[in-house]
């Protein structure tokens, strides 16, 4: 997730694109840069932090220029820093380049480009394609040309913009797998990642699809496919206000973040299942990967949501990998000198890779000697640097304080490292080759969840004025139901307790009556029988019942007031489903209570202090 904005015609287009960035930095804000072609003549700017700091260092420099690009950079490869930062140069500075996405096939790529002689200076993977494109036109190749050619040769995904001084009256863009649109004006045309760029300018647009490579120059506009087919493009009127893009349409970032999650379950698995082999590959492991599976216990250590992904890669890796695993609050761990030894590896979940208290356990278990590893959302965080190793969960910047899609991608991640270890161990091919058949198909089965979200806003309208909640679950949906609870307790201010469901006849079942909702989380496996007594229990002291079952389940309807049905997979897998409808009901609660469900109170997003 990264942000693109170019910018051809009459005008200066420098303040244009500083512009431009400013309203893209919430799609990624580690770095910002800005190509322009001046008197004939390129000039790069580029520095790691926000596009504030961009802005100030070109202030005095007075550059005036009627075409450039500008990124603002979410890191995938590489840390943030100047010189991963984009736009990548060509070698003689004449070409330039910024992109969103991931090349998959980059290293192939990479290892031709030094044969022939090609020097890189970033650790990212979207530099292989400015000197790949410069080859082309070295061949003799026109600009347009020679970006076609290169994208014949690319793996992945790319939302792309290219400038060359040798063609200095054209921007050449491109689409696979990341959004691009092109902004029409008057004299003047625009490229951007999203129309929130570029709205104060124009609101006609085209939108690129995949495959396609658009030139423009500042009165034109054509498409054509990477294989040079010319293609018809129709020009859209955009309706909507600055602030509703922002949000994608969505009222919240909350839910955008929350309907994005079959998009962001495949950012965190693209690249990283091995079909044939049944296996996963996770590049941020491969140093430490026999250290881990010669480990003779795993710690998982994190901090709210992060240590409900936890409490579920827990199961995960004793179930697959039969390696006795525990799972620690960050906070506890940090302060009561925990055993810990150099056979031990230890895991430190964090979206923002900045959370005090995990990032002090990070340096104890540290000086102790283990092996510490991340799973991160944010690249370069503190977390990702300072463990030896890991894994990026790569579902985008989360500006909801409620983390939804953040959690649905670490345990993506902790699905992948016990497929990892598993395969390494003791596990066949036949059942890796099933178990990551039944990852790959879990974004189609979250997109069919999300279609009931009409239906989950009907019970929150119903369960909207509850004072107390009790989520239960087990096994497996023990964790859901925590993650349930704490959803609600954070933007709907209505408290509410998370249990393992055997657990409530020893205490909670006290609270049951009428004014008492009960979740209970019941798909089909080997507990649903006893969940379904613990259902019986509730309903027999008058209880009101909404259970998540599965789409085949009609006999749960005779128990319960309200059921959501969602589709069926393996029970490691079913947290990453559960989790859905409970995020949904959660947010619709909030909204229909008139609360900020983006900000809500004495909350943070990112807690940096103890
Ligand atoms: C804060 C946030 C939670 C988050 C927790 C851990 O409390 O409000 O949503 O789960 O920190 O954050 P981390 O960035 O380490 O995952």
């Amino acid at each position: 997730m990264c942000g693109i904005v170019g910018y051809i015609g009459n005008k200066n287009c420098v303040p244009i694109l500083i512009n431009g960035l400013k309203r893209l930095e919430y799609r990624g804000y580690d770095s910002a840069g800005i190509g322009i072609l001046q008197d004939q003549k390129s000039l790069v700017i580029k520095n790691k932090g926000k596009v504030t700091l961009l802005e100030e260092r070109i202030q005095n420099l007075n550059l005036i220029s009627n075409v450039g690009i500008a990124h603002t950079r979410w890191a995938t490869h590489g840390i943030p820093n100047e010189l991963n930062a984009h736009p990548h140069s060509n070698h003689d500075g004449t070409l330039f380049i910024i992109h969103n996405g991931i090349i998959e096939n980059f290293l192939v790529l990479k290892k031709n480009l030094l044969n022939q002689g090609y020097r890189f200076n970033s650790e990212t993977d979207s530099e292989v394609l400015v000197h790949l494109i410069d080859s082309f036109i070295k061949e003799g190749n026109d600009l347009t040309k020679s970006v076609q050619l290169a994208l014949n040769e690319v793996a992945g995904t790319y939302g792309l913009a290219v400038i060359y001084s040798g063609e200095p009256d054209k921007i050449v863009a491109a689409r696979k797998g990341s959004p691009l649109v092109v902004g029409l004006g008057e004299n003047e045309n625009f490229i951007a990642s999203d129309v929130s760029a570029i709205l104060s300018h124009t609101k006609q647009v085209v939108y690129l699809e995949d495959g396609e490579v658009a030139v423009i120059t500042k009165n034109s506009f054509n498409a054509k496919t990477i294989y040079n087919k010319e293609i018809e493009k129709e020009v859209h009127e955009i309706t909507l206000t600055l602030e509703e893009i922002d949000k994608g349409g969505y009222p919240h970032f909350m839910l955008k973040e929350i309907m994005e999650q079959p998009e962001t379950v495949r950012n965190s698995l693209r690249g990283r299942i091995v079909l044939d082999e049944g296996t996963s590959k996770l590049g941020g492991l491969i140093d430490v990967i026999d250290r881990l599976i010669n480990a003779k216990r795993i710690i998982i250590t994190a901090c709210g949501t992060s240590w409900h992904a936890g409490l579920v890669g827990e199961y995960m890796i004793e179930q697959f990998c039969r390696i006795p695993t525990e799972v620690e609050y960050a906070s506890e761990f940090r302060y009561r000198n925990p055993i810990v030894n150099k056979e031990d590896a230890i895991l430190f979940i964090s979206q923002s890779g900045e959370t005090a208290d995990t990032l002090a356990a990070l340096q104890e278990a540290k000086m102790k000697g283990a092996l510490v590893l991340g799973i991160c959302n944010v690249v370069g965080s503190s977390i990702a640097r300072e463990t030896n190793s890991g894994v990026y969960t790569h579902a985008g910047p989360e500006i909801g304080v409620a983390s939804t899609k953040a959690f649905t991608s670490q345990l993506v991640v902790l699905a992948l490292i016990s497929l990892l270890i598993a395969r390494r161990k003791n596990m066949s091919l036949v059942d890796g080759k099933a178990l990551a058949e039944e990852i790959l198909a879990i974004p189609d089965k979250i997109e069919s969840i999300l279609k009931l979200n009409d239906k989950i806003e009907q019970i929150a309208e119903e369960f909207k004025n509850a004072k107390n909640f009790l989520y239960l679950g087990r096994g497996y949906n023990f964790p859901v139901a925590l993650e349930g609870a704490l959803k609600l307790k954070e933007i709907s201010y209505i408290h509410a307790e998370g249990y393992p469901a055997a657990e409530m006849k020893h205490g909670p079942i006290a609270l049951i009556d009428e004014n008492m909702p009960a979740i209970f989380i019941a798909p089909k496996d080997s507990t649903y029988e006893k969940i379904i007594s613990n259902i019986q229990e509730v309903k027999a002291r008058g209880g009101r019942i909404i259970a998540i079952a599965n789409e085949d389940d009609n006999e749960i309807d005779k128990l319960v007031d309200f059921s959501i049905k969602i589709p069926q997979t393996i029970r490691m897998l079913m947290p990453i489903l559960t989790v859905i409808p409970l995020q949904l009901l959660a947010y619709h609660i909030a909204v229909k209570k008139g609360l900020n469900v983006d900000q809500p109170r004495n909350l943070a997003k990112s807690v940096t202090v103890e």
